[in-house]
């Protein structure tokens, strides 16, 4: 669907092999924590044993005796540091403990080993208070936040209350989603090195450029005395989006002990330090006339945050997106507790938020009798609810349509419960996706050397995606010279600043200042004459100003999921035998790459619908589902059939490549269509993921 450019060879929208896969499957990329810098310790972080109190004694003798231990941080004399804006990153600066598993010490020693064996001889004693981690409805302490990310916490059209009471069809019903845990493939790590005052870290991150201001700010250096090398990011799903305590923790111990320092998190410490995302209650009222045209919608969250810091799961958000109603409630309620502090996962707000908006879809069809596919048909708005703005594209109908014509959904018994294959019960569903696109200011440098190569050097992070190929893509095409004649640089500090690889913005951001470079330096190129001096010529691009310039638009990709599930009577467990997803997220700039994200994101929905749950231990204030043994990831035994594809998508109000963000979208409403199969098959409908096997039977 997607072709190559003029007769330069170029290649946006092939399907472009990543650059770096092969150092990546011969184990010679490095990551964070495999700079073995010539003398570096390691260091073992020691998470609190209560849920919330005082540090009142740390005794670390027995652990300074042990062989090889070189130092014991504690909250009493840790290096100081400036206040942060996030107070996450406030680590050994004050006795006190506002979660379970927040940092209280600090072993290092020479090896791991000895560092996690001194770790667990640290000694601590601590004045503990009552702690409440239980989040429900009517906490005293909820209240609406202000913001939540970008948006109103709460948005109103009309009088919803009252036009949900005199709607002829009525659905009230209300969805809950557990705290889920990011756990990306390598775990938080960084490495840290001061060479006098000068500060060089290794980090797994996806965004360097914040990772060197945060330090900044924190150590009290200028930006040029810190380097941030983030070569390759095994991951991060948004857990990586800014510092989390490793990186403070490194620098700190590097500091104090004059030797270079590494601190991997371990595994069982990432549900505490690195975010996850919070829980959500919902309730979704949806008001119909009996052609289905909706009267009324109504969409509440309760969620929690920590005492360290505001974050709200923006779950209603999508509620302004979607459908057209007359009457529109869209709010959050937030409710502090003594818990882990949660941060941005995969899609925040929209993953969690579609789950319950279209399952709630798929009972009003039900209610209805109505094709759940046609029912959102014929909820198609021609502005965007919330804001009133026109879509710059949306061709989530023909998602809708294609997705129904592949999977071959027409004629589909809508009755549920009735599909036996021996112990099984089958069934079939829908749901729709959506997410934003945007981008973000960024610069951006392109060289054309004297050989006819070129080099394009931007501060990006490839967090796996591929991002290093895309960019060089982007560059061959708007350079008009073929893609193997053109390198890409990202992933160090040295290079041209730029945001993060988050928010499905990153090729977007990236992108821009690539083609604004590489469209320059061809213009220089053709008005030069003769051979090119030895170090080439170099154009620089910012598009500030630009990226982030107010747009009349409402911009989001959009996306349809099918799913067949068949649910076992006899053990309740659900398997998956087919997901299809179809996205209209324009102009798609390397079928590959895109094909993995979208298919990942589809994969991570998966495990979200059936496998993925963790629980708040009322008595001790953590998660029960610290690891991979107990918190279920899917493999590659749950995941049958999954194809993901797209419709072409010509966009001009985006952005020079005309593309939309892909990164998130496949984990948006693959949940629901999920759910709304396992409803099919069994004719019952579960209201609370994952729908484990205890759940279905
Ligand atoms: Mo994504 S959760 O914005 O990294």
């Amino acid at each position: 669907m997607t072709g190559t450019t003029g007769t330069t060879g170029t290649a946006l929208g092939a399907p472009a092999e990543r650059r770096e896969g092969r150092q990546k499957v011969t184990g010679a990329a490095r990551y964070a924590a495999e700079y073995t810098l010539p003398g570096r310790a390691h260091a073992w972080p020691v998470p609190a044993a209560v849920a919330r109190g005082r540090v009142r004694a740390v005794d670390t003798s027995a652990a300074l005796a042990l062989p090889g231990v070189l130092a014991v941080l504690t909250p009493g004399d840790a290096p100081r540091l400036a206040e942060p804006d996030d107070h996450t990153l406030a680590v050994l600066q004050s006795p006190d403990v506002p979660h379970r598993g927040w940092c209280v010490a600090l072993a290092v020693a020479e090896t791991p080993e000895a560092a996690r064996a001194a770790a667990r001889a640290v000694r601590i004693t601590y004045d503990t208070a009552p702690h409440d981690t239980a989040l429900t409805e009517d906490h005293p302490d909820a209240y609406v936040p202000e913001q939540v990310y970008n948006q109103p916490g709460r948005l109103q059209h009309g009088d919803p209350e009252a036009a949900y009471a005199a709607s002829e069809i009525r659905v009230d019903v209300t969805y809950r989603v557990p705290p889920l845990h990011n756990h990306p493939m390598e775990p938080h790590a960084t490495t840290a090195h001061w060479d006098g005052d000068r500060l060089t870290v290794y980090t797994s991150s996806q965004g360097g450029t914040t990772v060197r201001s945060v330090l900044a700010q924190l150590f009290r250096l200028p930006e040029e005395r810190i380097t941030v090398v983030a070569e390759h990011v095994g991951g991060g799903f948004g857990s990586k989006g800014t510092p989390r305590p490793d990186l403070v923790l490194a620098a700190l111990a590097a500091r104090h002990t004059g030797r270079p320092v590494t601190v991997a998190h371990p595994r069982r410490q990432l549900p505490t330090v690195v975010g996850h995302r919070a829980p959500t209650v919902q309730r979704l009222r949806l008001g119909a006339r009996p052609d289905g045209r909706l009267t009324a919608l109504l969409h509440e969250v309760t969620t929690h945050t920590s005492r360290v810091r505001e974050f709200v799961e923006q779950a209603a958000v999508v509620s302004r997106v979607m459908y057209a109603t007359p009457a529109l409630l869209s709010t959050h309620r937030v409710v502090p507790l003594d818990v882990p502090s949660p941060s941005w996962m995969r899609a925040p707000g929209e993953a969690p938020g579609m789950y319950a908006l279209e399952s709630a879809v798929d009972e009003l069809a039900d209610v209805l009798g109505l094709d759940p596919v046609e029912l959102r048909v014929r909820n198609e708005p021609d502005r965007e609810p919330g804001s009133g703005d026109p879509f710059s594209s949306r061709h989530l109908v023909e998602c809708l349509r294609e997705g129904a014509r592949r999977f071959g959904w027409a004629g589909r018994d809508p009755h549920p419960g009735v599909r036996r294959e021996g112990p099984f019960l089958l069934g079939t569903g829908v749901a729709a996706a959506t997410y934003p696109a945007q981008a973000s200011p960024s610069t951006a440098a392109a060289r054309a050397l004297p050989d006819g190569t070129f080099l394009v050097r931007i501060n990006a992070t490839d967090i796996g995606t591929g991002a290093r190929t895309v960019l060089a893509q982007v560059a061959a095409d708007a350079l008009g010279v073929p893609l193997d004649r053109v390198r890409a640089e990202v992933g160090h500090s040295d290079l041209p600043p730029a945001p993060l690889a988050g928010g499905s913005m990153g090729t977007a951001s990236w992108g821009w200042a690539v083609h604004e470079a590489c469209a320059d330096l061809a213009s220089r190129l053709a008005a030069h004459t003769g051979p090119l001096p030895a170090e080439g010529i170099e154009t620089r691009a910012d598009t500030s100003g630009k990226a982030d310039a107010d747009s009349p638009w409402a911009r989001h990709a959009f996306g349809a999921h099918f799913a067949e599930v068949a649910v076992d009577t006899v053990t309740g467990e659900t398997r998956v035998r087919r997901l299809l997803g179809v996205y209209a997220a324009g102009r798609i700039l390397n079928a590959r790459t895109a094909r993995s994200q979208f298919t990942g994101g589809m994969i991570m929905g998966l495990g979200m619908a059936l496998t993925e749950g963790s629980t708040l231990d009322p008595a001790f204030g953590d998660f029960t589902e610290a690891d991979l043994a107990s918190y279920h990831v899917p493999v590659h035994a749950d995941v049958p059939d999954v194809e993901a594809d797209w419709i072409d998508e010509d966009d001009p109000h985006l952005n020079p490549m005309g593309s939309k963000g892909i990164g998130e979208i496949g984990i948006v409403g693959t949940a629901a269509a999920l759910g709304n199969a396992v409803h099919h098959a069994t004719g019952i409908r579960f209201r609370e993921l994952p729908l484990t096997p205890d759940r279905i039977l």
